[in-house]
Parts: C-alpha cells; structure tokens; sequence
C-alpha cells in the first residue's frame, strides 16, 4: 500500500459521484490512501454512492482484505464538497461525468480556472478526445500556441479506470497532443498507487480498449440482429468458448446501451469507417430507453 503520496498528488478531487467516480474514489482512498474530495450536482446521486463505498467496505473487512480500523480511515479520506471550487488546493482532479464533449469541455474550462495551474486536469472519458478536452482549458484571450496556451493544456491527461474499479486491473492512460510527459508520468505514478496496471494510447477514437472491444460488442448485437444465434447462445460462446468473463450482449447491458451506442458513433465519426455503423438494433434499443442494467431492462431483464 502506498504511503498517500503518488508522485506528488497528495490530494485528489473526484468530479462525477455516479459508479466511475465512486470507484475510484474508492481505490485511491482505500489503496492509495489519498484524501479525496467529491463533487457531484445530484444528492440522490451522492447518496446512493457513498451507501456502495460502506458496502464495499464492510465486504472487505469481512474479506480480511481491509482491518476495521483501515476501512473507518478511509472511509473518513472521503468528503463530499458542494461546489468545484473546493477543488482549488488539490494535485489531481478526475472528472467521471457523462460522455459529452460540451459537458467536459465546460467542466475543464472552470476546472482550469479554479484549480492551482500545476494540477493535474484528468478525464476518465472512455473515448471523447483528450486533445479536444485540453484545448478548451485555454483562455480565450490567450493563443494556443503561446506558451501560456500550451502550458495550459500541458496539464490535462486521459486516466481511463473500467468497470468495477475495484476489481479490473487496468487503467489505460491517455496522451493528448498537447500533454507533457510530466503529467503522464504523474498520472502513471496516481494509477499505480491506486493498485492498477497501466497502458498508454494515443488520443485516437476509442483509444486502445474501446476501438477494439466496442466494435466486438456491437458485430455481437449485429449477430442477434440478423438472427444468427439467441443471445443466451452468443453469449455462452464467447464465455466457454473463448474464456470470457461475460458474454458480449451481458457486458453491453454491463456498460450500457446508450454508453456503448455512444462510442460506436464516435468511432464511426473519428475514423469516418463505414466498418464502425452501430447496429440498427443497438439505435432501437436506445430509442426505447432500454439501456441495460441501470434501466433494469437492457438484453436481459434485472431486477
Ligand atoms: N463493484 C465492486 N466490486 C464488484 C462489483 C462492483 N460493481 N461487481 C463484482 N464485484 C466484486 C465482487 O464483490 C467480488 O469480489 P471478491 O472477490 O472480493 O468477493 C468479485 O468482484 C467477483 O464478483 P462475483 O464473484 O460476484 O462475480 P464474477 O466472478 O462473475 O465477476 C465481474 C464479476 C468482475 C464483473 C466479471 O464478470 C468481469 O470481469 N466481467 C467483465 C467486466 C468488464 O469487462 N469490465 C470492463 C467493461 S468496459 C469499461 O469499463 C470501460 C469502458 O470504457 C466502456
């Protein structure tokens, strides 16, 4: 376990409570031992996240994973801030919101602003461009080129955590154009005290892990769609045929239709590939508001 300080980040900010956020809130209080703020707009939000966190750490002290007295610390690492600037002394801010270019870029314009400009500004985007992210955190009045501009934008690196954050090794750490090797190494130092493994991309549409396991998921939902085989038999394929630890049409649900339509079309956009057309079907099922476990109906149905 670390000794609560990666690579000088002593302090780290989580924007976005929902399940990303939450976890890795988690690992760097837990594993990391970082005090860590918390912002996120909704209440209900917060609350049904801070109820996971004393779940998970109920579990593991009953595990033998974490003393009692380890947990209670941890859990009093986390504290839930009502406004972003209460940000402004931390190393290392996370934003975990949803995946909208606008959002994000609105979210690293007043980050940029309110945080110490030797901060790290990091997204957990799964595939909106970092380079694109960065570029919103310089000042109107300033050239992106100048060297105001670019230190700016220096700052701001792609820290990608999966899904749980507790269990999945891997963080992928992504390198916009404009990011310094400073901050990756800086990011590279967070990730790793919070227990994970760590691979770089470069800012590319679905960087590594979703260029290639979102097309997958979807050419599986294309199966379904031309009546290939039933979902249970897609699914069970793949999970003993190949290894995997859930089918492609459980891990859709898992992730999320919309999250999944979501990148496919970014994909389709970045690349302009007509290989990367989402599924008809997946379009349908989004339509229809079902958007896999969050929604209780997605391929399977969940309680
Ligand atoms: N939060 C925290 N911990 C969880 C959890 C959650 N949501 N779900 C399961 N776990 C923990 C369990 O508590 C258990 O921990 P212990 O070993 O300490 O008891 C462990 O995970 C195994 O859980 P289970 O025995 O209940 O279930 P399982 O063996 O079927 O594993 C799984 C569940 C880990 C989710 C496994 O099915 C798996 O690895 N699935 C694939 C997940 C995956 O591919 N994730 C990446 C998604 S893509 C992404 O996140 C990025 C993106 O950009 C889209």
């Amino acid at each position: 376990m670390s000794s609560g300080i990666a690579h000088g980040v002593k302090t780290l900010a989580v924007l976005g409570g929902g399940q990303m956020g939450l976890g890795i809130a988690y690992v760097a209080s837990t594993r990391a031992r970082l005090p860590v703020l918390i912002f996120d707009k909704s209440k209900e939000q917060i609350e049904r996240s801070l109820a996971l966190m004393d779940r998970l750490l109920s579990k593991d002290v009953a595990k033998g994973k974490l003393e009692g007295t380890e947990a209670k610390e941890a859990r009093e690492r986390i504290t839930i801030v009502d406004r972003t600037k209460a940000f402004r002394d931390v190393d290392l801010c996370v934003e975990a919101v949803a995946e909208s270019l606008p959002l994000k870029q609105t979210l690293f314009r007043s980050l940029a602003e309110e945080l110490r400009p030797d901060a790290i500004l990091a997204s957990n985007t799964s595939s909106i461009s970092i380079t694109k992210i960065a570029a919103a955190t310089i000042p109107q009045s300033v050239s992106s080129s100048s060297a105001e501009g670019l230190s700016s934008a220096s700052r701001v690196v792609g820290i990608h955590f999966f899904n749980p954050v507790p269990v999945m090794p891997l963080v992928e750490l992504i390198s916009g154009l404009q990011t310094s090797p400073e901050t990756l190494e800086r990011a590279r130092a967070f990730a790793t005290a919070c227990g994970k493994e760590v691979t770089v991309a470069k800012d590319m549409p679905g960087f590594v892990s979703n260029a290639l396991l979102i097309p997958f998921i979807n050419e599986a939902i294309m199966c379904l769609e031309k009546g290939i085989a039933t979902k249970e038999d897609i699914d069970k394929t793949l999970r003993l045929g190949m290894g995997h630890p859930m089918g492609p049409l459980t891990l859709a649900d898992f992730i999320g239709l919309d999250t999944c339509l979501a990148i496919q079309r970014t994909l389709l956009e970045g690349t302009g590939d007509s290989k990367y057309r989402p599924s008809i079907f997946l379009e349908r099922m989004v339509d229809a508001g079902w958007l896999g476990k969050k929604t209780g109906k997605g391929f399977y149905t969940y309680d």
